[in-house]
């Protein structure tokens, strides 16, 4: 598919479910609280899979909430990723990886990208409610099973993350891993902590001194650097300081059914009602892609209503 803006449209996110197990305080600080949950049967989510597909559509990445905090997710992704060899992927906190890490490599998930935030387990508490041990342990346990891509995931957090960044992008010294810096986005009712703990990603680059920069990916939000010596990388994701849209090569589905043509715009164009006939759904996802809006306008203070957390980033 090709946008207005003669962007091709290859990589969507679906989000499996709102539901997390994290309070972090820059998305669901209170926690998930299940109210009007309609979450998207496996029945409908195969067939918006099998829709993307033949528009072409050439990687997938699942996306939360939590997506493992799904019920049943390891079986619904053992039947998809059999549809096509395409670039599974999925984005998680990481703390039933210790667990679920090998069955995610069985069904045929090629790209892990894990949040964490910090290493320190006292700040982990504190932004996420959560124990560190269990992300740390899910992390290694990923690095053992062996993806072909591990990303860290790591928000800028102003008072935060200063003292973290070193100790987070050392991790690409020993392990071929790719560590990213992301600029915290104002999004749904978390925006005023992200604007009040905006930290630009000019900081990492005060801290590192010798990076170099290195290969990039196409269409990737991250701009990726080295360590001199590094096995892994380490990514910046600037969407504050520095706009990507020109390059968008992606769509989302949020858990309950609805197709975001842009992360930044409250555009939702609803699929429930096409979720059975396989034509009017590829005819709706390609009308959803050419009303796609040029950029986002985030430094103009026009963010979304919608909370990450029913996203998936
Ligand atoms: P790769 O496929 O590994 O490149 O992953 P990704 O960066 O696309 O996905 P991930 O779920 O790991 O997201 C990392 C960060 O990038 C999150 O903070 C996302 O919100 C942000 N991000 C991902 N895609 C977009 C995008 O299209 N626009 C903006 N503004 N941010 C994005
Ligand atoms: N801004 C930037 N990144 C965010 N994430 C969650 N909320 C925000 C935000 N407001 C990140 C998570 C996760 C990914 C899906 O998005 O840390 O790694
Ligand atoms: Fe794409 Fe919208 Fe993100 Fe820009 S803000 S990179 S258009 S999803």
């Amino acid at each position: 598919m090709i946008d207005k803006f003669n962007r091709k449209i290859t990589y969507a996110r679906i989000s499996l479910t709102e539901k997390c197990n994290l309070k972090c305080k820059y998305c669901m600080p209170n926690g998930f609280c299940p109210i009007n949950s309609n979450e998207l049967s496996d029945e409908q989510i195969k067939n918006i899979v099998k829709a993307l597909l033949s528009l072409r559509i050439n990687k997938i990445r699942f996306t939360g909430g939590e997506p493992l905090m799904r019920k049943n997710v390891i079986s619904l992704l053992n039947d998809i990723c059999t549809f096509a060899p395409i670039d599974w992927a999925i984005t998680t906190n990481g703390t039933t990886l210790k667990h679920d890490a090998i069955y995610l490599k069985k069904a045929g998930i090629k790209h892990i990208n894990i949040s964490l935030d910090t290493l320190d387990s006292k700040d982990y508490k504190a932004l996420t409610g959560a124990d560190l041990q269990n992300a740390l342990e899910g992390f290694y346990t990923a690095l053992d099973v062996g993806f072909d891509t591990i990303r860290i995931n790591f928000v800028l957090i102003k008072g935060i993350s200063e003292k973290q960044i070193e100790n987070l992008a050392k991790l690409t010294l020993k392990h071929n891993v790719d560590v990213r810096f992301i600029e915290l986005m104002p999004i749904g009712q978390c925006a005023e902590y992200s604007e009040n703990h905006l930290l630009k990603a000019d900081v990492v680059f005060q801290i590192l001194k010798d990076l170099q920069i290195d290969v990039q990916d196409a269409h990737a939000p991250a701009k990726y650097y080295k360590l001199k010596g590094a096995k892994g990388r380490v990514g910046l994701i600037t969407p504050m300081s520095c706009n990507f849209c020109s390059e968008c090569n992606r769509i989302r589905i949020t858990a309950d059914g609805k197709l975001k043509p842009c992360l930044h715009s409250d555009i939702e164009i609803n699929l429930c009602d096409v979720l059975h006939n396989e034509d009017l759904l590829k005819k709706r996802i390609q009308d959803a892609v050419n009303i796609k809006p040029e950029r986002h306008y985030l430094n103009e203070n026009m963010y979304i209503k919608r909370n990450m957390s029913c996203i998936g980033g």
